[in-house]
């Protein structure tokens, strides 16, 4: 019925649900495991970012207050809409409704970008690694679709691990799109894509490459099988993002190697940003 056909009741009409603060649309959802979906929504005129940083997301609480949470921008600066990845916490406050939303349907998104997973946070080099766990892909997500990266490095290593085959799948698909993406190649000339090197890795469940990020940078296996030299403060930077446990681990490991932690007020070898906060569903 449209709106010169329609003969109700004003009062019908005003039951309508408010548009929430700060509403963005989604645009659409995809659910890639009964823990894990990923999802689009329109972008505020008013958003300017930096690939890597993470902005407050949310839906209204049964009190009708905003129920907010962190959540990194997976998509690139450049993109028209926003792009999301999430988990699914199944008694979680936000992502137990989070994860029905429907095309159509509204979010609350607060344009206040911030974060320390930035290009600019880092001394320049010549190899970018990302370290990544679970939902930790998503600031690189928006990374490793940034033609910025590419301009300054050589060399782009993802390497990302997951317990389960099924909950690399995103990573997978979102590698293949890039290799694919004719704006990027035409951007950054035909053989961008040999530049980002993707490593993923179970460690639960058996796959081609196993074992844990840290495990594979400290018995060298990863340097072994992608042939090429071990960290060092004088080539390479990272950007490590997952659980508190990995996030502390990967700070020894990467000291260890000699590289020292920055920040957007001081650019050193790497930064971290946590994935999320507590210990895990
Ligand atoms: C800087 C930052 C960026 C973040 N970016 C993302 C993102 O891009 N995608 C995303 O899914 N989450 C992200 N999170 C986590 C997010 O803010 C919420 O915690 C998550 O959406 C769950 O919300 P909830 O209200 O359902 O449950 P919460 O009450 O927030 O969490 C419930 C439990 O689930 C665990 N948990 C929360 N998030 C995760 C996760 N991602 N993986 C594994 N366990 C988790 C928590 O440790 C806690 O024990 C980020 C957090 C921070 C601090
Ligand atoms: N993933 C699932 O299928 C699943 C299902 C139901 C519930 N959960 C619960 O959800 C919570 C989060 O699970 P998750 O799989 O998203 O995250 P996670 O437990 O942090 O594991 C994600 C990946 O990171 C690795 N990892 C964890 N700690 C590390 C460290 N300190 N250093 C290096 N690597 C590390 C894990 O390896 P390891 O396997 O070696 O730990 C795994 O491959 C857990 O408490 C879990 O019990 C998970």
């Amino acid at each position: 019925m449209n709106e010169m056909t329609d003969q109700r009741p004003v009062t019908q009409t005003a039951a309508k649900p408010a548009t929430l603060p700060d509403a963005q649309t989604v645009t659409e959802v995809k659910h890639w495991t009964d823990r894990l979906f990923s999802f689009r929504v329109t972008r505020p005129a008013s958003l300017r970012f930096r690939s890597g940083e993470f902005v407050m997301i949310g839906l209204l609480g049964d009190n009708g207050k905003p129920l907010l949470r962190a959540y990194s921008i997976a998509s690139p600066a450049w993109d028209d809409e926003l792009e999301f990845y999430s988990i699914k916490v199944p008694d979680g406050p936000l992502t137990s409704k989070l994860q029905h939303i429907q095309p159509g349907d509204e979010i609350i998104l607060r344009p206040k970008p911030v974060g320390t997973l930035v290009l600019d946070a880092l001394l320049p080099g010549q190899r970018l690694w990302f370290f990544a766990t679970g939902t930790g892909i998503a600031p690189f997500a928006s990374l490793m679709r940034d033609p910025d990266t590419y301009a300054r490095y050589d060399q782009i290593v993802m390497m990302h691990t997951c317990r389960d085959v099924a909950e690399l799948e995103y990573g997978h698909q979102l590698v293949d799109s890039i290799r694919q993406d004719e704006m990027l190649a035409e951007l950054m000339g035909e053989g961008f894509a040999d530049k980002l090197i993707y490593y993923p890795t179970t460690t639960r469940e058996d796959s081609d490459t196993m074992g844990r990020i840290t495990d594979n940078l400290v018995s060298g296996k990863v340097f072994a099988d992608l042939g090429i030299p071990p960290l060092s403060p004088e080539t390479d930077r990272g950007m490590v993002c997952g659980s508190l446990a990995f996030n502390t681990d990967m700070k020894t490991v990467l000291e260890g190697f000699g590289l020292e932690e920055g920040a957007n007020s001081d650019p050193r070898h790497y930064v971290v940003e946590k994935a999320f906060v507590g210990d895990g569903v």
